[in-house]
């Protein structure tokens, strides 16, 4: 199977649309826009590009969800539908994952580990519909009376996701909606809207409610401002970049939204001369370059002990060396293309400027050409005798770009992991358990892993904290922010 020869049962040659309760309608101004494979720089489908005329209706169809017959659903009965759903899409999940692979590039070898994480995903929340608790708080308040809270839907959530891997960011906001009750808009990014449409469409086959979950894929400033800005909105979930995310709360102001923006991150990564350093190469390695550098938390400034300095960034450039780039058909290939053009130049000019700020580039730094040309592949790139004032190692790039930078102590490794705005992950590679914990406790971030990176589950909870934003995701709290309180006084003597 190449990019030349491969077919997909949902890439038809028909237009895309979008889903608004229950049904499949073009967009209002009957605007479309192409959707492109970047390992090939070839449009393969045409999809409605909604607009904020578009949005509306949809957030419309998800209140009127909301009050039908949805919400006379009890507890069982949405976790029954969610493990339908688990059921469906782990039947169907082989050309989901392709889908996936063609429309944003990241290779087969990774879309397909996305099986056990997607059908995770459906399962967990589907325990926690019917784990949703009140309490009964005992008052000291004269005569009888009893205090109690229940927990109710928000109501209408918005999600807005980016590119990078929407096949499992989707869950964050369409498992918890399921697993409460709310009613979901989901505005995908225009870059890869794909795995989302047919997610929806597997969700209505295996007996998703008209409404509960609509799907407007659409720009940014038009469709995304219009949902976070919308009176009919109760909640916005958004996964993006931290400039963004401040609109997005800025927008939430109107009717006081509840809100959680997990954003940007430049997550130190830090490599101890005490490291069992054949799994701290490759571990380290990973941490930057899985999905071509395109991840939220990843390592992307990785400090290591001086004493260890030069032969890790020869082992860590060696092994950057050995990565298969290219198709991303192929099953032995590890990374595939950036997702686009735009992005493609973003991450040269951060090469760029990582040359003009005086860094060494070790290994990597170049576009692939050839057979390769029409995508958007870069060489997973090393750059030496970096300082963590530099701009490549103060900004986030989201391309295959690893900045290592020297430290002499745990007291300096500390200091320089935390110098920066972002807080949402970080990693320790020692066999020294005592440093290993002391440096977990110590940098500030809402994730962190002990000589492992990278890892996560639906069922274990993240989030980002200062710049890298707020909010739960995962585990037992996370459906508590589609919840509200409510505290009732009821007299007991009447
Ligand atoms: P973005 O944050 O602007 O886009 C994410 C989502 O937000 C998309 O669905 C987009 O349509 C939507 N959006 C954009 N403007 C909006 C607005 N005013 N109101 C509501 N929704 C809006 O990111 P973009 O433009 O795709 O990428 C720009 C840079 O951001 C990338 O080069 C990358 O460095 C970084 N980025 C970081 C991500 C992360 O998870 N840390 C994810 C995506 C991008
Ligand atoms: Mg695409």
């Amino acid at each position: 199977m190449t990019f030349s020869t491969v077919s997909h049962p949902f890439l038809d040659g028909k237009l895309k649309r979008l889903l608004i309760g229950g049904e499949w309608v073009e967009s209002l101004a009957q605007e479309t826009f192409d959707c492109l494979n970047p390992a090939t720089g070839k449009v393969i489908a045409k999809v409605s590009r909604g607009g904020a005329e578009d949005i509306d209706r949809a957030v419309k169809a998800a209140r009127e969800a909301f009050e039908g017959p949805w919400s006379q659903w009890k507890p069982f009965d949405r976790q029954a539908l969610m493990l339908k759903i688990a059921d469906h899409v782990e039947v169907n999940f082989d050309e989901l994952g392709l889908l996936e692979t063609l429309d944003m590039g990241a290779p087969v070898a990774r879309t397909s580990l996305f099986k056990r994480w997607l059908v995770q995903a459906f399962r967990y929340y589907a325990s926690q519909a019917v784990n949703i608790h009140g309490e009964t708080s005992e008052n000291s308040f004269p005569g009888s009376f009893m205090t109690y809270t229940v927990k109710d839907p928000v109501g209408v959530v918005g999600g807005i996701i980016p590119w990078n891997g929407p096949l499992l960011t989707q869950l964050w906001s369409i498992c918890p909606t399921l697993a409460t009750g709310c009613t979901l808009v989901l505005k995908p990014a225009e870059e890869a809207p794909l795995s989302c449409l047919r997610l929806a469409e597997l969700m209505m086959e295996a007996g998703l409610p008209p409404g509960v979950v609509n799907v407007v894929p659409g720009p940014g400033h038009t469709a995304g401002a219009a949902l976070a800005a919308h009176p009919g909105v109760d909640k916005i979930a958004f996964t993006g970049s931290t400039a963004t995310g401040r609109k997005i709360i800025e927008a939430s102001a109107i009717n006081m939204k509840r809100v959680a923006v997990e954003l940007g991150g430049k997550s130190p990564d830090i490599v101890f001369d005490d490291a069992n350093l054949d799994i701290a190469v490759p571990g380290a390695a990973m941490g930057c370059f899985a999905n071509t550098g395109q991840v939220c938390y990843s390592g992307t400034r990785l400090f290591v002990q001086r004493g260890i300095y030069d032969q890790f960034v020869e082992r860590i450039a060696a092994f950057g060396k050995t990565l298969k780039v290219g198709d991303s058909l192929n099953p032995q290939t590890q990374l595939g293309p950036l997702i686009s053009q735009a992005q493609l130049d973003r991450v040269q000019g951060y090469m760029n400027i990582a040359c003009d700020e005086g860094a060494e580039m070790v290994s990597g730094g170049r576009r692939l050409g050839g057979e390769l040309a029409d995508g958007y592949f870069v060489e997973p790139t090393v750059l030496a005798g970096v300082s963590n004032d530099m701009r490549i190692a103060r900004e986030e790039i989201f391309g295959p770009v690893l900045s290592v930078i020297p430290f002499d102590d745990e007291e300096e490794a500390i200091q320089l992991g935390n110098t920066t705005e972002y807080g949402l992950g970080g990693g320790v590679w020692s066999q020294n358990i005592g440093r290993a914990l002391r440096v977990s406790r110590a940098i500030r971030s809402g994730m962190f892993w002990v000589n492992c990176y990278s890892v996560t589950e639906p069922a274990i909870s993240s989030r980002g904290i200062k710049m890298s934003g707020y909010g739960e995701k995962g585990g037992r709290h996370h459906i508590e922010e589609y919840l509200y309180s409510k505290t009732v006084w009821l007299r007991t003597d009447v």
